[in-house]
């Protein structure tokens, strides 16, 4: 059977749409439990969806590196976890106004984000995006099912055969791997991919655990189909193309570009069959929270819009008695 993985060999080559949700206006000012048996691979995940994909690997001393790799797959620390809990942030100035330092010190509160969509709706290419800007620990359930499969593990082994289907992973596989990266994530997280079901989002429940916020793509299906044949990811940054609307930047990246094999046309019916028979669940669950957002624009578009809400929700959070304003600015409540 061949692996759900990258296929090397280039490929040339086009939803969802909930009711009655409040759409995102830029202009706006805006139970059950699992017992989990699986066991996973301790291997570091360098996630092919984002290159930007925040990770943590061990570091002696008891500190964790939060960081991105580089070309060559060597840790790039953009802040780092000292033995005393605080986070030391080596990120630029822009990223320092929103570093999970300033979250760790109690000034703010770590972010809860959820971003869903349909197959190809963009969530990858968004959460490359959101990562850079407000370096969040971004947990792909796709790229991680990817990481087990390529490791060969016997979690790998058993998601291989679901997502050759472009049906949901069990449970008692894809719960546990979220668990585990969301306890390291005191920095805040991303959630993409996730949950996919109401069992899925009634397990998260379980633990406690709700987003602040669940930004919901929305793309015609046509145009999903078109992304998917498309796609290309470039296994050395982990950077996401597109043939037509995003493509690779020299000839020496376009030659070494590779392709999903669930990335045909065929199987994304199937995945698009399977998103659209859970979706509606896990949109009840979160109904408080959604923002759906436009993805069928430009990417710098839908994540100006993305920013946007993610600036908003930082504004209304509140930490040890103050009230934050944009990206740390805080003010004393009286
Ligand atoms: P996963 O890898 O998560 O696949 P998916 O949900 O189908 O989403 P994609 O990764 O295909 O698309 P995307 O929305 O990230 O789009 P992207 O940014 O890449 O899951 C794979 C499988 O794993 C599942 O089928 C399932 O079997 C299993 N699985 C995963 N999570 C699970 C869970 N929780 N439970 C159980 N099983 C699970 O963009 C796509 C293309 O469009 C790119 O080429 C990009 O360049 C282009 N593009 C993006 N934005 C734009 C834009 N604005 N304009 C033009 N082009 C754009």
């Amino acid at each position: 059977m061949a692996g759900v993985g990258y296929a090397l060999s280039p490929v040339t080559q086009p939803a969802t749409s909930p009711a009655s949700l409040p759409r995102f206006q830029p202009s706006s000012s805006s139970s059950s439990s699992f017992s989990v048996s699986a066991s996973f691979s301790a291997v570091r995940v360098h996630s092919f969806k984002a290159t930007t994909c925040a990770f943590v690997a061990q570091q002696p001393f008891g500190s964790h590196f939060y960081g991105r790799r580089n070309s060559l797959g060597a840790v790039l620390p953009s802040s780092i976890v000292l033995d005393n809990g605080l986070i030391e942030s080596r990120k630029s100035s822009r990223v320092l106004k929103c570093s999970p330092a300033r979250a760790v010190q109690g000034e703010l509160a770590p972010l809860r984000v959820m971003i869903s969509g349909a197959p190809a709706s963009g969530k990858g290419t968004q959460c490359e995006m959101i990562v850079e800007q407000f370096n969040l620990t971004h947990i792909a359930t796709g790229d991680l099912l990817r990481a087990e499969v390529a490791a060969g593990t016997e979690a790998g082994m058993l998601a291989q055969e679901y997502m050759q289907k472009g049906q949901l992973v069990p449970n008692e596989i894809v719960v546990a791997m979220v668990k585990n990266k969301l306890d390291i994530a005191p920095n805040g997280w991303l959630l993409d991919g996730y949950p996919r079901s109401l069992s899925q989002a009634e397990a998260l429940e379980a633990f406690d655990i709700h987003p602040q916020i669940f930004i919901l793509l929305e793309v015609p299906e046509e145009i999903l189909v078109q992304r998917v044949v498309g796609r290309r990811l470039d296994p050395v940054t982990g950077k996401i193309y597109h043939l037509m609307y995003s493509p690779p930047e020299t000839p020496e990246i376009a030659a070494r570009l590779t392709q999903r094999d669930d990335d045909t046309e065929a199987k994304v019916k199937l995945r698009l069959k399977t998103h659209s028979s859970n979706v509606q669940s896990v949109l009840d669950t979160y109904k408080d929270v959604i923002k759906v957002v436009d993805g069928n624009r430009p990417k710098d578009q839908v994540f100006a819009d993305i920013q946007n809400l993610i600036v908003e929700l930082q504004g209304k959070t509140e930490v040890d008695g103050r009230t934050l304003g944009r990206c740390g600015q805080s003010t004393a409540i009286v």
